[in-house]
């Protein structure tokens, strides 16, 4: 394999931001009165945060505008980046740290292909702003997850071919979307359809 560039998911991929998103989705379903649950919010992984609220209002019967939807979305928002001033470097994932520090000392390339919009926020307090060759997210795309939009970007960002870039992703639409950019897709967790399986993220570094 002659892979120059690793592209990693941010969410669930670097750091574990599943929490801080559902409890500030359930606070928000929960004053509306939405029914929302963990395994709701297993489908939320990888998807906008307007995609994400679409899912959450499947169990909603009022109907709402366009107007009162970004209302929700943004105080969804408020709630999360509260609860996400409190992680801290101690909450990379396991494993993270030595690969990309690996990768790194072997010349090959690194970049972050997050859809979140909180990607910055994020990498401030994980004490890694200015770790990445390029960091492409939720700010510079139109089109979210599966569209490879994000990934090729990043490409962009780092002057790299599609096919010298992997991707790691633990959703579905983000393996989707490496694989609709022509890279190739390493999946952590329970993500499906990719070209190779990561038990630990060490495991990254027997492929690149
Ligand atoms: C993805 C998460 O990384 O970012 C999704 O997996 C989330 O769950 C999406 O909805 C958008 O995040 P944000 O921070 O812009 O609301
Ligand atoms: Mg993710």
């Amino acid at each position: 394999m002659s892979i120059k560039a690793v592209i990693f998911d941010l969410d669930g991929v670097i750091v574990s931001t599943d929490d801080c998103h559902y409890r500030g989705w359930k606070k928000m379903a929960d004053e509306e009165g939405i029914y929302f649950d963990r395994t709701i919010n297993e489908r939320l992984r990888g998807v906008s945060r307007m995609e994400s609220l679409n899912i959450i209002l499947e169990r909603s019967e009022k109907e709402y505008t366009e107007e009162e939807k970004t209302a929700l979305a943004t105080r969804k928002n408020g709630y999360y980046v509260e609860f996400i001033q409190a992680l801290t470097p101690d909450d990379i994932l396991p494993g993270v740290m030595e690969a990309l520090s690996s990768l790194k000392e072997k010349g090959i390339k690194i970049a972050i292909g997050s859809s979140s919009k909180n990607t910055p926020i994020i990498l401030k307090q994980i004490g890694l702003s200015d770790y990445f060759d390029a960091v492409s997210d939720g700010n510079n795309i139109s089109k979210s997850k599966p569209d490879p939009e994000v990934f090729v970007k990043a490409a962009e960002f780092l002057g790299m071919q599609n096919s010298d870039c992997a991707i790691v992703e633990d959703a579905d639409a983000g393996i989707e979307a490496g694989k609709a950019a022509g890279m190739t897709t390493f999946a952590v967790g329970s993500a499906k359809g990719s070209d190779y399986k990561l038990e630990t993220m060490k495991d990254l570094l027997k492929y690149v």
